[in-house]
């Protein structure tokens, strides 16, 4: 049985990777606050960024990761705040790098046991793991860490056929970013004009790239765009 457990399904990029590995047959396991809307997803709910909140579910992930021959491992969930690197409070810091870092890391200890060859641990990045912009600290941060750590993946789960990499979607359209835009037309025109397509990256786009991923071990270790091209000014 395949198997993919992809954290934050409940919405935008982390649903459509839902539906698109749902479509091919694969049984689906969401780990959010809210449950997956996609018939036919498991949800098990869950606050990523509280500490030991993972370890609660140890028994019912570690017996569905037990009867899969073949397991999709993504890291998707993820906020993006607004802080700047003059005025991060630690416990601030803390509760994203739990989020990004930390639950992402029990879950790689968690389901590596269970991963047969032809398994997959794949990270969902951003541009902001290779640059940062200002006021958005925390996420520059933890997209950087989440870069590294996809690295040592590859690094050290080398020899036991399971591959891994990071797919850095660009502005996709999803809760995450209208939130952020609101209702200013203004700043949607110029993140619009940022894309030389003129447009927004559909969050479908972003899960036919990750169930490409999913079975492309030449992809080990690398880092993939997946912007529609950035205009540079
Ligand atoms: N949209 C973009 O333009 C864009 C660009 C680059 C990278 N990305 C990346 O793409 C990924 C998905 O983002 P999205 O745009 O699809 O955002 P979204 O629609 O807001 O979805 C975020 C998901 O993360 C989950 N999540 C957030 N905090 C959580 C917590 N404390 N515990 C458990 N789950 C939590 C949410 O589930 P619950 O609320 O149910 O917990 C939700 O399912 C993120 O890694 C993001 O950084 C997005």
């Amino acid at each position: 049985m395949n198997l993919l457990v992809v954290t934050g399904a409940s919405s935008g990029i982390g649903r459509a990777i839902a539906n698109r590995f749902l479509v091919d047959g694969w049984n689906v396991l969401s780990i959010a606050r809210r449950p997956c809307p996609e018939a036919g997803v498991d949800s098990l709910l869950c606050d990523l960024a509280e500490p030991g909140a993972l370890e609660s579910l140890e028994g019912a992930l570690s017996e569905r990761l037990a009867e899969a021959d073949r397991i999709c491992l993504v890291h998707n969930a993820s906020v993006m705040r607004s802080d700047r690197i003059d005025g991060l409070a630690s416990a601030d810091l803390q509760e994203v790098l739990q989020l990004n870092i930390l639950s992402a890391n029990a879950l790689n200890r968690l389901a590596a046991p269970s991963m047969g060859p032809g398994s997959s641990i794949l990270y969902i990045g951003s541009t902001l793991a290779e640059k940062a912009v200002p006021g958005v600290a925390s996420y520059v941060i933890a997209k950087h860490a989440l870069a590294g750590m996809m690295r040592a993946t590859c690094q050290d789960l080398a020899g036991r056929g399971i591959h891994t990499c990071m797919i850095c979607p660009g502005f996709t359209d999803t809760e995450q970013l209208r939130g952020l835009i609101g209702d200013n037309t203004e700043t949607l025109a110029a993140i619009t004009a940022m894309s030389a397509f003129d447009r927004l990256i559909e969050p479908e786009e972003i899960a036919e790239t990750v169930a490409f991923a999913s079975h492309a071990p030449v992809l080990n270790g690398a880092l993939i765009h997946a912007n529609l091209g950035q205009r540079e000014r």
